[in-house]
């Protein structure tokens, strides 16, 4: 698995390298903290996030930010079925080969890469493990 991650990982790099300005971890916080937004507490645990809005879906994200680089981290939010084909996580950076989108949609990732980089700025401050 980290093995296909590692050679799928240089097509998001790439994307990334399109986008990549700095982030705003304060406004990537208040992001991932809003469900209606992002739904990343639906998932994952996330330092600070209230305790009835901590997701045990998918892996804790402490730490995260000494476990990833930002470009993967971008990686991970943009394309997440680049590390896991049958993830349960959106793509929130995609707009092609999906399906039953809805017309005001069409053509619109979930998340503006603005929105993106804002969040993997947030990520990169989560240095401690839980
Ligand atoms: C529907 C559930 C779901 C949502 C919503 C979701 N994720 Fe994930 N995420 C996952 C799962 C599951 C994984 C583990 C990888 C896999 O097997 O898919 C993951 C993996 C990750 C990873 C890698 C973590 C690690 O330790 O390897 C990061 C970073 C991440 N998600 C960030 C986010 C962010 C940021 C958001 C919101 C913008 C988000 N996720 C929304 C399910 C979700």
């Amino acid at each position: 698995m980290a093995g296909i991650a590692r050679s799928l990982l240089p097509l998001s790099l790439s994307l990334w390298a399109s986008v990549a300005v700095a982030g705003d971890a304060g406004r990537g916080g208040a992001l991932m903290a809003d469900r209606t937004k992002s739904l990343c507490v639906l998932c994952h645990m996330v330092p600070g996030a209230a305790a009835h809005l901590q997701g045990s879906l998918a892996p804790d994200l402490h730490g995260v930010g000494a476990r990833y680089t930002e470009a993967e981290l971008a990686a991970h939010i943009t394309m997440p079925e680049r590390f896991n084909p049958e993830t349960i996580m959106p793509s929130y950076g995609r707009t092609d080969g999906l399906t039953n989108v809805g017309r005001a949609w069409l053509g619109k990732p979930v998340m503006a890469p603005g929105q993106i980089e804002d969040i993997v700025a947030y990520l990169l401050t989560l240095k401690d493990a839980p």
